[in-house]
């Protein structure tokens, strides 16, 4: 790096404390980022206090930060700050530690594996609508949560206790609330015996709670119950040892919270952009209807459900529930010209690159038709990436993507939703992007 590039610093506001960690970035980081890239291009700098950060663009610098340089960036302060609850899982570990998890986890994401959860998928779907009747006003974003938690306690420990999941989710809820005001868990770290810090701690305690009992059941039963947990449990690494009690919490909320939310969103924002698109729909049901005659969806049937795949990527495209990423350099490096010194921030947003002209015709418009040629394969790698890239790409990737095509293939057949015109639906970035007053439906049973 040469003297004259140190003192660069890319273009961005004026440097604000108060005004970006309570006004316009965390009230509505969406319009934020959008805001920053029409201002100042692919690079940008915000500087906020003491923190240093380049919010970029260009899916070639973002490949270089997530591919090509890896190892050179650490994760963001955001998911740092959350440590408290992730402890050290997949999400938020580093280095070799980080590495020997992935390797153990890794099996128990096999494609066989995971294919082998879309029975149960479809089963719960399924014992959803039984429970809908016609007319019934309802909220999809909140059913789809239901669903997706029971599916995921399913798979995770095979826990069809519905009492245990009813705990679960009660005590994710309130911890995703809290980890969600990023600004102030930046700044009040937990430590700090604030209300919001002991609801905090009193929620863990109880998440871990239950999740030490199950696995101190499991641990006594000793054998390979084939979900997630048994998996983790069993799994060895090159030197025989296995992870204790603490890693498997850790992995296992890690997994819960990464695994049940995201879903879950993917599927509300995808009922949600159906509902407002009666030609996408039709086309949705006919496929539906074409292949499937009525039956349960099983995974040899998704390859031939070619538009429902289209429909999910496309919704995946404009509500990414991963809407924007971060890391923090760990080491020196330079991105298009601007030195990145140790402890700067760089982010980017799926939410503004899935929206940006260069990439996509029409990019607001909804229009799961634009994936039938191809597109993906002529789109540069980051042009388009909801489970992220590189060594940190989503582990759980093809298992979102299989719960979400069976729900849909499930629930599509028999029912279609109503919009409610009174209420608003707008989208929330917490630290997954959700409908902030949820989906309120009517339900219309398919004739
Ligand atoms: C539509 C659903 C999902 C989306 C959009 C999504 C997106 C992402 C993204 C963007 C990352 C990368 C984060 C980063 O690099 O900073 C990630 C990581 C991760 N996801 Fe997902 N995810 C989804 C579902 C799931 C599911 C179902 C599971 C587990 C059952 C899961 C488990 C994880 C884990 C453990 C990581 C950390 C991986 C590592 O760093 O080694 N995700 N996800």
């Amino acid at each position: 790096m040469t003297d004259s590039s140190a003192a660069k610093f890319p273009p961005g506001p004026p440097p604000n404390l108060i005004r970006s960690l309570f006004g316009a970035m965390q009230q509505n980081p969406l319009d934020y980022f959008t805001a920053m890239a029409q201002k100042y291009g692919d690079v940008s700098g915000m500087r906020i206090g003491k923190f240093r950060s380049l919010f970029i663009n260009r899916p070639d610098l973002i490949e270089d930060v997530l591919v090509n340089n890896a190892r050179l960036y650490h994760k963001g302060r955001v998911l740092r700050a959350n440590k408290y609850l992730f402890g050290e899982g997949l999400l938020t570990s580093e280095g070799d530690f980080w590495l020997r998890q992935r390797r153990l986890a890794q099996p128990a994401f096999h494609r066989v594996r995971v294919n082998a959860y879309a029975a149960t998928m479809a089963e719960y779907a399924g014992q959803l609508i039984e429970t809908w009747r016609n007319g019934e006003e309802r909220d999809i974003h909140e059913e789809m949560m239901q669903l997706a938690l029971r599916i995921v306690s399913k798979t995770l420990f095979d826990a069809d206790v519905m009492r245990d999941a009813k705990e679960i989710g009660e005590t994710l809820d309130v911890l995703l609330q809290i980890a969600a005001n990023f600004g102030r868990t930046i700044l009040v770290p937990l430590w700090v015996p604030s209300p919001r810090n002991i609801r905090a701690k009193l929620g863990i305690k109880r998440l871990e709670k239950v999740i030490y009992r199950i696995i101190a059941e499991r641990r006594a039963g000793g054998r390979d119950t084939g979900d997630l947990l048994s998996i983790l449990l069993h799994a060895q690494d090159e030197e025989g040892s296995h992870m204790n009690d603490r890693q498997l919490r850790d992995e296992t909320i890690t997994l819960f919270l990464a695994g049940h939310e995201t879903t879950a969103n993917t599927l509300a924002w995808t009922w949600w952009l159906l509902a407002q698109n009666p030609a996408v729909e039709k086309k949705f049901h006919e496929e539906l209807d074409g292949v499937l005659g009525g039956r349960a969806p099983e995974v040899d049937d998704l390859p031939r459900l070619t538009f429902l795949n289209h429909v999910l990527t496309e919704s995946l495209r404009l509500y990414p529930t991963a809407w924007g990423m971060a890391r923090l350099a760990a080491e020196e490096h330079e991105i298009a010209g601007y030195p990145v010194r140790r402890g700067y921030g760089v982010a980017f947003a799926q939410w503004v690159i899935h929206r940006d002209a260069r990439w996509f015709d029409a990019p607001l418009e909804f229009r799961p038709e634009r994936w039938e040629n191809g597109l993906a394969k002529q789109l540069p790698r980051f042009a388009y990436f909801p489970f992220g890239g590189g060594p940190r790409q989503c582990i759980g990737n093809t298992f979102a993507l299989l719960e979400a095509s069976v729900v849909l293939a499930t629930i599509g057949q028999k029912f279609r939703f109503q919009l409610i015109p009174e209420h608003k639906v707008t989208p929330l970035a917490s630290i997954t992007l959700r409908p902030k007053n949820g989906v309120q439906v009517r339900l219309e049973t398919r004739k």
